[in-house]
């Protein structure tokens, strides 16, 4: 067992060993165990015991600190979840500090050498790895829901020329909800699968009709012949030929891109997954949100940023002022930095390496060379080697999209397809999970003490601009 949130779980019970206000406890009396925490309240002077299980306290139990009777009882404040876990997951393992991503066990770099992405979505929803007939049965559900409904169709069909991919996206995923109001039935096993294959099969029909709609083309229907990754490339770039026939190194490259991004635990997005979900809201407006949080910059819109980056930057020999801009605080190195990791990121690794099979078929794209000369340096800066620093998964994977002939306002939505997956993985543990709640935190208020409204006609002009808060 190792200490820290993300750590694998040995499943043990410990029981709340606080003793309520006021009476002071020793640890003797209340807890046998080394296990625990003892805190001393110097306001009061009385002594707690708190269970340690996996390497965390409940902060429940911190409730149990009290002042008197009509304290409300500690909380904690952590904004931005930094040092929270807000679950029990046997997902997606991470060890920021030493590189290492696995699902269900598995490490990601066997899986992206060994796996196809169907396997994969396999594996994360159902925890092992599909035998032969498995995957085919597997397949078969998944290509059954591929079709969009013509409805949505025209849905999309409403949006400006110029509208951004991930909005489209993120629209009608959300739209689908309307379409099939039996998915607000979430306690229903059956009817979850049935949300759950509607959803994967169908993201790769609604990203490509983003990208036929923002190009002015006409949508392509799903071809159920081909494989996952092919099926939307068809629906991509198919035009006058009656059967597209992917290349299949860009296929494999595709198909690796999506097992590499296809779950990362209890990152933005999915944490707005769950949050959206514990309101027992249907799993397609859940994915909606999610996909929402997926889009900002710091999260999935950043392999955007990277080519917009790249883009300014323009030379390799650009390349030490652009770092110093940095380090002055003017602007962050976009598909550097991790919440997680404080080590190379795993994906990025593997996506550098799949880079090379890609480049191989389109030539390599100029934006390799900036790239790496970033990286080069910013891996030996002290502003970047002390904080600890490296390229994230957006860092790369924008460059092969590019080189795959993608514009960079589809990148995000390329990741959100994969993503589903993860989302909808985290949505059906959180559904099974008794432990599990509405999602709702606390806050410190810091606003003012109850007081009388005036009458408008004797107010006093207010001070402060009518959107600023006290
Ligand atoms: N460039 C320059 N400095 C950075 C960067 C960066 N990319 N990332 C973090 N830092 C600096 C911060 O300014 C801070 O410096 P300080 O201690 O002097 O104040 C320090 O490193 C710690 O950074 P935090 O902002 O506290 O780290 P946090 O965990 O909150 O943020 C995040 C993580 C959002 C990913 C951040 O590193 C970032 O903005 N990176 C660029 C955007 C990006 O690539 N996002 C994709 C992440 S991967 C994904 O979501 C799929």
């Amino acid at each position: 067992m190792c200490d820290g949130i993300g750590r694998q779980a040995p499943g043990r019970m410990a029981t709340l060993a606080v003793r309520k206000f006021p009476a002071p406890v020793t640890s003797r009396e209340v807890f046998m165990g080394n296990d625990a925490l003892s805190i001393l309240d110097k306001r009061t002077q009385a002594t707690y015991e708190v269970p340690i299980e996996d390497g965390t306290i409940r902060a429940m139990d911190l409730r149990k600190i009290k002042t008197g009777p009509d304290d409300f009882g500690l909380m904690t404040y952590d904004p931005a979840f930094m040092n929270t876990g807000s679950c029990r997951s046997a997902i997606t393992f991470i060890d920021g500090d030493k590189g290492i991503l696995r699902y269900r066990g598995y490490p990601i770099e066997q899986l992206a050498e060994k796996c196809t992405f169907l396997e994969i979505a396999y594996l994360l929803l159902s925890g092992e790895l599909p035998t032969e007939t498995q995957l085919k049965e597997w397949r078969k559900q998944i290509i059954h829901h591929t079709m969009l409904h013509e409805t949505s169709k025209k849905f999309l069909e409403g949006f400006r020329y110029d509208a951004h991919p991930m909005g489209m996206f993120i629209s009608t995923v959300a739209a689908l909800s309307t379409v099939y109001p039996d998915a607000r039935n979430v306690h229903d096993p059956a009817s979850r699968n049935l949300q759950i294959c509607r959803l994967i099969g169908k993201v790769p029909t609604i990203a490509a009709y983003t990208y036929r709609h923002s190009l002015g083309f006409p949508y392509v229907y799903p071809d159920n012949d081909l494989g996952y990754a092919e099926n939307f490339m068809n629906m991509l770039w198919r035009m006058m030929e009656p059967k597209y026939t992917a290349n299949p190194i860009l296929a494999r490259a595709l198909d690796i891109l999506f097992i590499l991004h296809a779950d990362h635990e209890q990152n933005c997005s999915t944490n707005v997954m769950r949050s959206v979900g514990s309101s027992q809201a249907d799993p397609f407006v859940s994915t909606a949100a999610a996909a929402a949080a997926l889009s900002g910059p710091l999260h999935g819109g950043a392999n955007e940023e990277v080519l917009k980056m790249l883009d300014q930057i323009g030379s390799k020999d650009k390349v030490p002022a652009y770092i110093a801009e940095i380090k002055a605080g003017r602007g962050k190195l976009m598909g550097f930095g991790h919440r997680v990791y404080k080590n190379y990121d795993p994906r990025a690794r593997i996506i550098k390496w799949a880079a090379d099979s890609v480049f191989e078929i389109t030539g390599k794209n100029p934006k390799l060379e900036i790239a790496l000369e970033l990286e080069r340096i910013a891996l030996e800066d002290e502003y970047f080697v002390k904080r600890k620093l490296y390229p994230n998964v957006d860092f790369y994977s924008g460059i092969i999209y590019q080189a795959m002939g993608f514009k960079p306002e589809m990148f995000t939505v390329l990741f959100a397809i994969p993503r589903t997956v993860g989302w909808l993985a985290q949505w059906q543990e959180l559904v099974q999970d008794p432990e599990q709640k509405i999602a709702r935190p606390r806050q410190i208020y810091t606003g003012y003490e109850a007081r009388d409204v005036v009458e408008l006609e004797k107010r006093a002009l207010a001070t402060a601009p009518v959107t600023a808060q006290p």
